[in-house]
């Protein structure tokens, strides 16, 4: 009989480094999800990888002076080294550099341009650099994106569009005729709401501007839009429209694209288009996940270092807690497809109550006194009592529980089963009380078979536990003398033989003194913090000095935009006519990206006045309009706070 095939994706990720405990999430809530897929007997495929292109690495490359791969390849060295940490089992690592998914993106363009859904036209909308997205200016919040609260720039060009519009009908009725396509619930009325009901406009889907990226068959001057490039991952990674397809005719469609919420849009709106235009079915379910927040905010790359002195480096984590500790904390935390705050306190408080209390106790009280009781033999099972009855229909009930909940990708359910058992069990020794019985002669065969089912109990717990954590289930496994390879076939009450040799082993999860650890992590991230701005110091070339009077050679004055047009033929540069006291100059800066003509008449501006006059583009310069620059490009203009006249000095 053919095996049922399972298809599961992560995003691809951005290699921008500075990974923390969020990133961790969607990953590892799939690896659990593969792994269990996997023990049921599927045959599974789970693809994770990197998204690489685009005007962020372009940039940041750039201002290092190095090439965009070598920015990226040792961040995708620590990526994989994370994943490796976490037991990650990924079944391909696609990179979109890779020669194979850069041909399937163009073939991709290339059928759509075919097919009329690319076609060429202009384009002009807010672009967000961060976010690689594009916004219309309704949908700017405040003038600045919507999804990060960031600056946007204006952008316009020539460029190829996808007719998104065309395909919105056939995406509410995906929406409507497949309640399970988009989960939770919750995300179908946002994109309904907030993108189809207002009307989907068509995507640009080229850029001439950034050309780090992969390069249109049909017009080499552009470059694909990093999100066509990105979602296409999904497909290329098993050959697509390349000479071995065999991979896209077995896994396709996928069972689940399980993302963050933040990128429902793309994968619930743009990606089943594409796939509709491309005639291929689209993925069985999307599955839009919450955020780890701290202090209410989502935990994020930009932000991490400015919050609390939480601990949120996984490889950090990993190395103080190990990789079942920062899993299970992942996997049973949160409620599944809402936000959910993270701090060390809770993922120690988790540690503690759950696996070391909880489990770790059951496992090393059983193995203790088959060891005290029976020399490390595992006694034989008699007659059962109603206490037993009911732990055993509880260790035989916790399976389809388990699965129930993994059906709908429910971790944290799914656990919280499999800890009812363990829990039921604790409380069995505390009903049975072994040590009682074992000062009784005559209560000999009662202690064995109570024994016995404790550690049954710890075997059916164990193999459960196998898809959410990696290395103590086969620890256990292998001291409680069973294969450590034990799968879901195995779950019947019973399997344990009699006599077998119960190993006492070490405390698998060693209780925390929370206290002194959340103490000793706190002191650790500030001197993680103190450590970070000094080296990042020591890189940069020493800054020349200046004196007082060296600055004072720089004339600055405030000055009053009277008028302002852009420079013909320039997309960078304004030309402005600035009052500065009774003075009037003509400037030209290259601000245009950021400022519109009409928004210029009327600002104070900072001049430099005695600059060497210069031609910009053939027009006059004399002087130059002070700016602040974000890490991001953006531009702002530098004005005085408080209304001043126009001639006045600035020191
Ligand atoms: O979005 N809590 O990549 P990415 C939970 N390249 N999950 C978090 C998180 C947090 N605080 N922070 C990040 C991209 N994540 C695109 C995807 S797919 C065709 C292209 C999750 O590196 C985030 O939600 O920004 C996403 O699922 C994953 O980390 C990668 O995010
Ligand atoms: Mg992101």
């Amino acid at each position: 009989m053919e095996r049922k095939k399972y298809y599961i994706t992560t995003p691809i990720y951005y290699p921008s480094g500075n990974w923390h405990i969020g990133h961790c999430y969607t990953t590892v809530i799939c690896d659990a999800l593969a792994r269990f897929h996997k023990m049921l007997g599927e045959d599974v495929f789970f693809l994770t990888g990197t998204d690489e292109h685009g005007q962020k690495v372009e940039k940041e490359a750039k201002s290092r002076g190095i090439t965009p791969l070598q920015f990226i390849d040792p961040l995708v060295a620590q990526l994989k080294e994370m994943w490796n940490l976490l037991d990650v089992g990924y079944d391909r690592f696609i990179r979109t550099t890779d020669e194979d998914h850069v041909k399937c993106v163009q073939k991709i363009y290339e059928k759509l341009y075919e097919s009329g859904d690319i076609y060429k036209s202009e384009y002009s909308g807010w672009y967000c650099t961060p976010c690689e997205s594009m916004w219309t200016e309704a949908q700017l919040k405040d003038g600045k994106c919507p999804d990060c609260g960031r600056a946007v720039n204006l952008q316009k060009e020539e460029s190829y569009f996808f007719r998104l519009s065309k395909y919105a009908p056939r995406i509410l009725k995906l929406y409507e005729d497949n309640p399970e396509f988009l989960q939770p619930k919750s995300r179908v009325n946002e994109m309904v709401n907030n993108f189809l009901k207002p009307g989907l406009q068509d995507l640009c889907v080229s850029r001439t501007t950034v050309k780090w990226g992969v390069q249109l068959p049909f017009d080499p001057n552009h470059y694909a839009y990093v999100w066509i490039d990105a979602l296409s991952n999904y497909i290329s990674a098993l050959g697509y429209l390349s000479g071995d397809d065999a991979l896209f005719r077995k896994y396709w469609e996928a069972d689940l694209h399980m993302v963050g919420k933040e990128i429902v849009r793309f994968h619930a709106i743009i990606w089943p288009a594409i796939l509709m235009a491309l005639g291929l079915p689209v993925p069985k379910q999307i599955y839009g996940h919450g955020w780890l927040l701290i202090g209410g905010e989502k935990l994020s790359k930009s932000k991490q270092d400015a919050v609390k002195c939480e601990l949120t480096d996984p490889y950090e984590l990993v190395k103080r807690y190990g990789t079942d500790a920062v899993r299970y904390f992942l996997l049973r935390e949160i409620p599944f497809g809402s936000d959910g705050e993270y701090t060390n306190e809770k993922l120690l408080n988790r540690i503690n109550a759950d696996l070391a209390n909880d489990f770790g106790n059951l496992v090393s009280r059983t193995a203790a006194m088959i060891g005290q009781y029976f020399g490390g033999e595992l006694p034989a099972p008699a007659a059962r009592d109603g206490l037993d009855c009911e732990l055993i229909a509880v260790a035989e009930g916790a399976f389809e529980k388990v699965r129930a909940a993994m059906e709908k990708l429910n971790a944290p359910d799914a656990l919280a089963e499999i800890f009812a058992l363990v829990s039921r069990a604790n409380k069995y020794i505390d009903e049975t009380t072994p040590w009682l019985l074992a000062k009784d002669e005559t209560k000999r065969e009662r202690l064995g078979t109570v024994l016995y089912n404790l550690a049954e109990c710890v075997r059916i717990a164990a193999i459960l536990l196998k898809p959410f954590l990696t290395k103590a289930p086969a620890l256990i496994l292998k001291s409680f003398g069973c294969d450590e390879g034990a799968g879901f076939d195995a779950l019947a009450f019973g399997g344990l033989k009699a006599g077998a040799k119960i190993e006492k082993l070490p405390p698998v999860f060693p209780r925390i003194d929370v206290k002194k650890e959340l103490a000793e992590v706190d002191a650790f991230v500030r001197a993680m913090k103190r450590e970070k701005p000094q080296e990042a110091k020591a890189e940069e070339p020493k800054k020349m000095e200046i004196t007082i009077d060296d600055f004072a050679k720089v004339e600055l004055k405030v000055g009053e935009v009277i008028a302002c047009e852009r420079v013909e033929k320039s997309d960078k540069l304004l030309h402005e006519t600035v009052k500065i006291g009774e003075e009037v100059r003509s400037v030209v800066s290259g601000i245009a990206k950021y400022y519109t003509p009409e928004e210029m008449v009327g600002k104070k501006v900072v001049v430099v006045t005695n600059l060497k006059p210069v031609k910009l583009r053939g027009v006059l310069s004399e002087g130059m309009i002070l700016c602040a620059e974000d890490e991001n490009g953006n531009l702002s203009l530098v004005s005085p706070e408080k209304p001043l006249a126009s001639g006045g000095a600035v020191r």
